[in-house]
């Protein structure tokens, strides 16, 4: 989904000034071997949320050498009984295989229709750009899964911390009139996405 690559190479430098609609390449004669590898995919980072999952990314600002190549791909550890929440990317359809584990994938349409499948190891995914999805790990042990993407930088939009965890905080009238709910409804849910 990104735009073509107009050269080689370009090398983002993440920590450039200017700022465009990418990351400007950083000089050529500063590029060595290690821009094109990537390890921070060897391992899962901490468990950093409520919902048992670690999404570790290899994005542009993670992996500086995916600069204008139009690419990312990220690795997801999920905890038995862990969910990655719904969510979305609006730059990026996703592909992704299942390496451990089981989880079921779900993915609902922009009319609403869901689909969903539970995958084993080896199985292969896709989501369609833009659609929200989840997976939840319906196995014994932890879900580890490897997914890719059309863009050096996806974007990911969680429906549970946009509406519920942003700052600053959505105004409670919008939600308890979005969820036709009451406020202790509303202010409940919130409690659970101070981290
Ligand atoms: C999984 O859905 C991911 O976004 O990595
Ligand atoms: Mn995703």
């Amino acid at each position: 989904a990104d735009p073509d690559p107009l050269q080689d190479l370009c090398v983002a430098d993440l920590s450039a000034s200017i700022s465009a609609n990418n990351f400007p390449c950083k000089p050529l004669s500063d590029v060595t071997s290690d821009d094109f590898v990537f390890d921070g995919l060897r391992k899962q980072a901490n468990f950093t949320d409520a919902f048992g999952v670690t999404v570790t990314t290899g994005n542009v600002l993670s992996f500086p050498g995916l600069n204008t190549l139009g690419i990312a791909m990220n690795r997801v550890d999920i905890e038995p009984g862990g969910i990655n929440p719904p969510h979305s990317h609006p730059r990026a359809s996703e592909i992704g295989i299942v390496i451990e584990g089981k989880i079921l994938a779900g993915i609902v349409t922009t009319k609403n229709v869901y689909y969903s499948k539970v995958l084993t190891a080896g199985q292969v995914f896709v989501i369609p750009r833009g659609l929200v999805h989840f997976q939840l790990n319906v196995g014994q042990k932890k879900a580890l899964t490897f997914t890719a993407f059309n863009s050096h930088l996806p974007g990911s939009t969680v429906l549970p911390l946009n509406l519920f965890a942003a700052a600053p905080s959505i105004p409670v009238e919008v939600l308890t009139k979005t969820f036709l709910v009451d406020e202790d409804a509303i202010n409940n849910i919130k409690s659970k996405f101070v981290f």
